[in-house]
């Protein structure tokens, strides 16, 4: 446990901050307080240095401190720090929308800007809505989730989410009609798969059954995570997503792809879509595409989809959804200068490199005591816990609070610990993590 508080801020001070997806009270009681950062390392209020093992929140994908894009950010905001993008515009919006669509598999080259995952991804259900109005299949309303699958906080996010904490409390306020997909982790078929799973891929043929069930006539989208990460890394079984894409052309649904921690290069390409090599019609992005300097986010739709709205008279708005802050001058100044250094670095497909490292770090955990299940793929690792009777989340807490005393930050989802180090990382640093975690869960038992 930590003895000193590792804040110089008193116990009144900390009060007034409520804090997201955080148990408030016993972070107040012993706060962790991180007060620099630079390269695989936080230093804590207190001087220690912390060995970054989630890339902030799967957003630091070059790393801490790059100095090129806080001088962007400082430059733009000294030229120009706000202009709006309603019925105006600025060049670093359209050069930064050019720069995705270059980036994008072919023909998802239409880009909507936003300020977070959560927005990202209440956007591509709007513009899929509103696109089967468009083209006249206004019946088309219902939106197909899967279990375990996180979204971000919006209502639509969560409706098609399926994390029940992240449901439960907002039940009356969720859009009707939606469905869900199960989920794709199966301990008892894919523990200690090394990759993709091998076991599931018949799970998208779930799909059909919903479609029976409700008619295609009334679906007018399907939206699912490459890979989940905040359900605590569940990967997709070989061959699960071309299936899905494959149900969704015969029926003519659209397939959505959030990215948010999947794109700008977790997985060993730009986006999950290349890595496995199945296109979505639509593609929600944001935490790495500015490396978590400014907030922002990206929905990528397809030409067919924008087109559909390019239709009618040219002086009518074609689709009444957009952000104050969208393509906020900072924010394009961020990500153009992200994707400078994931260019210049060639960080986008370094994950590709570093995943045997990965995969050797999380894998050498298994035998430890509790150890259920080890999966890895890219530059994403999860170990999972065995839950203790009657207290699940317990003993991953505490694994957590053991890494970080000895200087390493992972996350922890309940029984679960990811690592989603930056995309810069060495195998020194997963050799460090790997024995700081290893030792936790030692301890731990
Ligand atoms: C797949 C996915 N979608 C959406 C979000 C929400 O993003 P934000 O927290 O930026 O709203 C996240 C965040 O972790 C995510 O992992």
């Amino acid at each position: 446990m930590n003895a000193k508080p590792s804040t110089a801020l008193a116990p009144s001070e900390l009060q007034s901050f409520w804090m997201p997806f955080t148990a408030n009270r016993q972070f107040k009681a012993n706060p962790r307080m991180l007060a620099r950062a630079e390269g695989m390392t936080y230093w804590t209020a207190d001087g220690r240095e912390i060995l970054d093992a989630v890339a902030g929140l799967w957003c630091v994908n070059a790393g801490h401190g790059r100095r090129e894009i806080t001088e962007a950010v400082a430059a733009q905001l000294g030229t120009m720090e706000y202009a709006p993008t309603f019925q105006m515009g600025h060049p670093s919006a359209f050069e930064l929308a050019n720069r995705l669509a270059a980036l994008a598999p072919p023909g998802l080259d239409r880009i909507f800007f936003t300020n977070s995952g959560s927005e990202s991804v209440d956007t591509a259900l709007k513009i899929a809505l509103a696109y089967q109005r468009a083209r006249g299949q206004g019946a088309r309303t219902r939106l197909i989730g899967r279990e375990k699958g996180y979204h971000g906080v919006g209502f639509g996010g969560i409706t098609v989410g399926g994390i029940v904490n992240n449901r439960k409390f907002f039940g009356s306020s969720m859009l009707p009609g939606a469905d869900h997909l199960p989920h794709t982790l199966s301990i008892e078929h894919n523990a200690f798969s090394r990759g993709l799973p091998q076991w599931g891929a018949h799970l998208a043929n779930e799909l059909e059954r919903l479609i029976a069930l409700h008619d295609a006539s009334t679906i007018a989208a399907v939206i699912v995570e490459p890979v989940s990460g905040s359900a605590g890394v569940i990967l997709p079984p070989a061959g699960y997503l071309k299936r899905l894409r494959e149900i969704c052309d015969k029926h003519d649904i659209l397939l959505i792809f959030d990215e948010v921690i999947t794109g700008f290069g977790r997985v060993g390409k730009p986006f999950g879509a290349q890595a496995f090599d199945v296109t979505p019609d639509l593609m929600t992005t944001a935490k790495g595409l500015t490396n978590g300097a400014i907030p922002m986010g990206a929905v990528f739709a397809s030409r067919k989809i924008y087109d559909a709205f390019m239709q009618g008279p040219e002086h009518t708005i074609e689709l009444f959804h957009g952000y104050t802050y969208s393509a906020h001058p900072a924010a394009c100044a961020a990500a153009l200068a992200t994707l400078d250094v994931y260019a210049r670095e060639q960080l986008l497909t370094r994950a590709a490199t570093m995943a045997p490292h990965m995969e050797e770090t999380v894998h050498a955990l298994k035998g430890l005591p509790n150890v259920i299940d080890c999966r890895n793929y890219g530059l994403i690792g999860a170990v999972e816990l065995e839950a203790r009777p009657g207290r699940p989340g317990t003993r991953g807490y505490e694994v957590f609070l053991k890494c970080f005393e000895r200087g390493v930050l992972v996350r922890q989802t309940g029984d679960i610990i990811a690592l989603s180090p930056p995309l810069i990382v060495e195998s020194a640093h997963l050799a460090r993590i790997g024995e700081v975690l290893a030792g936790a869960i030692r301890e731990v038992a």
